[in-house]
C-alpha cells in the first residue's frame, strides 16, 4: 500500500515538507472558499490525538461506548476467517482489542495493520499492541485514508477493512461516495468491510457531544490553529480570537464544529500569496459528523458492490456497525 511516510516526518515550515504542502493545498481549497473550511485531519497532531482519546471518556461521548459494546457482542461474526486486518484512522485501537483478541487466537499467520495520519499516535500504540499480541503481526501504516492506493496487505479474500469511530461522518457526501469507490477499487472479491457510523438521535445530546461541559472538544477543536500556525508561514492566526461552536444541521443531518471569531481577525499566508478577513462572528467550518439511519449506509455500500451485509446496533440504538463484503 502506498501512502506511507518516513516515520520521523516533522513539521517545519519549508515548503518541502509534506505536511506544509497538504495544508497548504487544503487552505488553498478551503479556507477561502465560502463559509471557510478546513479539513479534520489537522486535528491530530500529536496533543489533538491525545485529546481525542480523552473526547471518547467523556460523559456525553456516547459513540466510543456504543461501538465497543457492538464489537464486544460481534467480534466472531466481524472477524470470521479473516488473516488479515486493516484499519483505517486506527488512533489508539483500544476498542479494535476485541477483535484482535479473535484474531489472535484464530491463526498463526494473522496480521493487524493500523493506518493512520497521526505519526506518534500510530507508533507508540503499535509498540504497545506488539508487546500485548506477541503472535501477532503488527504492521503499522502512516498514510491518508482519503488517498489510498492499494494493494492492500494480506492476501486478496481474506481481508477484513476496519473503518470505526464514526469517521466515515466526516466525509461529505461526494467525498464519501469516492472513499466507498476507492475501497472498492483496492479490495477483492471476498474481503470484508465494518463500517461504524453514528445515528440520528435528539439534537440536544448531538450537540452535547460534541461541546462538552469539561471544554475537552473546545480545546481539541482550537489546537488545530495551533498546528496550522505551526505548519505553515502565517500571520494573525491566534486562538485566543477564536471560540468552539457544534451545531446541529438538520437539514444536512449532521454535527458542524466551527471556530467562530470573537473579533474581526485578519489572517496573511505569505507562502499562499493570500489572506482573509474574517468579521466578528464569522466562523471557519472545521469538521461534519453525519448521522445516518439505520439503513442508509447499508443501502449505499450496496451501490458500490458491497453485499452479504449485516447492521447491527449497541443495545440503546445511539450506533450502528455495518459488515459488508466485496461481491
Ligand atoms: C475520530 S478518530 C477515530 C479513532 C478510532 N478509529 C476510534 O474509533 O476511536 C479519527 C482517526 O482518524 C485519523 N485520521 C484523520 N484523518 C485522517 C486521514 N486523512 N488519513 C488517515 N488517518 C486520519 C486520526 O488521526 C484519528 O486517529
Amino acid at each position: 500500500m502506498t501512502g506511507t511516510e518516513n516515520p520521523t516526518t516533522t513539521t517545519t515550515t519549508t515548503t518541502t515538507d509534506p505536511d506544509t504542502a497538504a495544508l497548504e493545498s487544503d487552505l488553498r481549497e478551503g479556507f477561502f472558499a465560502d463559509p471557510p473550511t478546513l479539513p479534520p485531519r489537522w486535528f491530530y497532531d500529536e496533543k489533538g490525538s491525545l485529546l481525542f482519546d480523552q473526547i471518547t471518556r467523556v460523559a456525553e461521548y456516547y459513540p466510543t461506548r456504543a461501538e465497543a459494546e457492538i464489537l464486544r457482542a460481534r467480534a466472531g461474526d466481524i472477524v470470521g476467517a479473516a488473516s488479515t486486518v486493516v484499519e483505517l484512522g486506527a488512533g489508539t485501537c483500544e476498542k479494535t482489542r476485541v477483535l484482535l483478541d479473535v484474531l489472535a487466537a484464530g491463526r498463526s499467520d494473522a496480521r493487524f495493520v493500523p493506518l493512520d495520519i497521526s505519526t506518534e499516535m500510530l507508533f507508540e500504540t503499535a509498540r504497545a499492541l506488539e508487546q500485548e499480541y506477541p503472535g501477532l503481526r503488527i504492521d503499522p501504516v502512516i498514510g491518508d485514508i482519503t488517498a489510498l492506493e492499494g494493494p492492500l496487505p494480506g492476501e486478496p479474500g481474506g481481508r477484513l477493512v476496519l473503518f470505526l469511530g464514526g469517521t466515515v461522518g466526516n466525509f461529505s457526501e461526494s467525498q464519501r461516495d469516492g472513499f466507498f469507490r476507492m475501497l472498492r477499487g483496492i479490495m477483492a472479491p471476498g474481503d470484508q468491510l465494518a463500517v461504524g457510523f453514528d445515528l440520528v438521535k435528539s439534537p440536544d445530546r448531538l450537540v452535547a457531544a460534541y461541546d462538552d461541559a469539561a471544554g475537552v472538544t473546545a480545546e481539541f477543536n482550537l489546537n488545530m490553529l495551533d498546528v496550522i500556525a505551526r505548519t505553515v508561514d502565517c500571520t494573525g492566526l491566534d486562538r485566543r480570537d477564536f471560540r468552539h461552536e457544534a451545531v446541529w444541521n438538520a437539514e444536512e443531518s449532521r454535527i458542524e464544529m466551527w471556530l467562530r471569531a470573537v473579533r474581526e481577525v485578519r489572517i496573511d499566508f505569505p507562502t499562499l500569496g493570500r489572506g482573509r478577513t474574517l468579521a466578528a462572528g464569522e466562523g471557519i467550518r472545521t469538521e461534519i459528523a453525519r448521522k445516518f439511519e439505520p439503513h442508509a449506509l447499508i443501502d449505499e455500500l450496496a451501490g458500490h458492490g458491497f453485499g452479504g451485509q449485516a447492521v447491527w446496533t449497541d443495545a440503546a440504538g445511539d450506533f450502528g456497525l455495518a459488515l459488508v463484503v466485496v461481491d
